[in-house]
């Protein structure tokens, strides 16, 4: 008796273990990224089950479940978010084979892979800047501008970007801009969207920002339709390696905690497949990191941007708390 119900048990049990889904932590937001997922399981006959939420509460989850975590694979947006949960542990090593496509963006640790990136920029009403600074650090002189310029003080991308000030340009040279800034009296959004609807409407001449919320309102993304079509809006990027273009990778690493290392792996593989990078660049909006990967003609050729675009070590996004100390001294946070 015992042994048919074991074998009953068995029956039951085996195809089910079989076909566990890959569990994805992801930061990353379910309208822009259930179309890929849906994509990786079709080609690849993998299920994928995703618990969708915000980079921090997820990494706080990690933390919290420790080796009990069911999760194979952390997405996130925000470089922080994956360096965090690098120096906690969290992600196993990943074969050469897959670090080696994003390699020069990669952390020296080898535990996690970016997969695109996004750039801070400047958003510019058209005909109302003729000549935008060519330094981010050069705005605060922009006298002109008072109370015309939009900014979001405690949007993650923004912190980072302060975090990069500092790093690049000292402590010190990171206070006088924010004091700067504030001196201009810019106006302050939770959000990004709504600042550049109202740029977009010409209640602010400028709008700093990340380089899809610019393209997202303009011409659409799979998070909404163009909010503002043909609004004279555009992108304005400083000097090439100015700190003001930051570019902010988002990525993922593969879990200790994962059940079957391979096959969360293979799910990485597939971000920077051309498939995978080809839909970041035309439904998201952002930078694909694979070379030669065809971007939209309203992004920037991925060789340019690169040329452009300032790279800060990604160690040093870790050490956001110091820069919301200073945010908070000088009362913006
Ligand atoms: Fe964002």
């Amino acid at each position: 008796m015992h042994r048919v119900i074991l074998a009953l048990v068995f029956l039951i049990t085996a195809p089910l273990a079989f076909a566990e889904p890959l569990v994805v932590y992801s930061g990353r937001s379910k309208v822009l990224v259930e179309p890929l997922v849906r994509r990786f399981e079709a080609e690849t006959g993998i299920r994928v089950q995703v618990r969708y939420g915000k980079d921090a509460q997820l990494f706080q989850l990690l933390l919290a479940e420790g080796r009990r975590s069911p999760a194979d694979v952390f997405w996130a947006n925000s470089v922080g978010a994956l360096v965090r949960a690098e120096e906690a542990g969290l992600f196993a090593p990943l074969p050469e084979g897959i670090r080696a496509l994003p390699a020069r963006f990669a952390p020296a640790s080898g535990r996690w892979l970016p997969v695109t990136f996004r750039m801070r920029v400047l958003a510019v009403r058209e005909g109302v800047v003729p000549e935008p600074p060519a330094s981010v650090l050069d705005l605060p002189a922009r006298r002109a501008y008072a109370g015309r310029i939009g900014w979001t003080p405690r949007y993650s991308s923004f912190v980072d970007f302060v975090t990069a000030l500092r790093a690049v340009h000292g402590e010190e040279a990171a206070r006088r801009w924010l004091l700067g800034m504030r001196a201009l009296r810019p106006r302050a959004y939770t959000s990004n969207v709504p600042m550049l609807l109202d740029l977009a409407q010409g209640a602010l001449d400028l709008a700093l920002t990340n380089h899809y919320y610019v393209l997202r309102v303009k011409f659409g993304d799979l998070k909404s339709g163009p909010k503002a079509p043909g609004a004279p809006v555009k992108i304005h990027h400083f000097a090439p390696g100015d700190v003001g273009n930051l570019a902010l990778v988002t990525g993922a690493g593969v879990l200790e905690t994962a059940r079957d290392r391979a096959r969360a792996e293979r799910f990485l593989a597939f971000l920077l497949s051309e498939e995978a990078q080809g839909f970041f660049a035309f439904e998201v909006n952002e930078y694909p990191l694979r070379p030669g990967t065809p971007t939209p003609a309203h992004l920037l050729p991925l060789e340019e941007a690169l040329r452009r675009s300032f790279w800060l070590d990604p160690g040093a996004f870790a050490r956001i708390e110091e820069t919301l100390r200073l945010l908070r001294e000088v009362g913006l946070y």
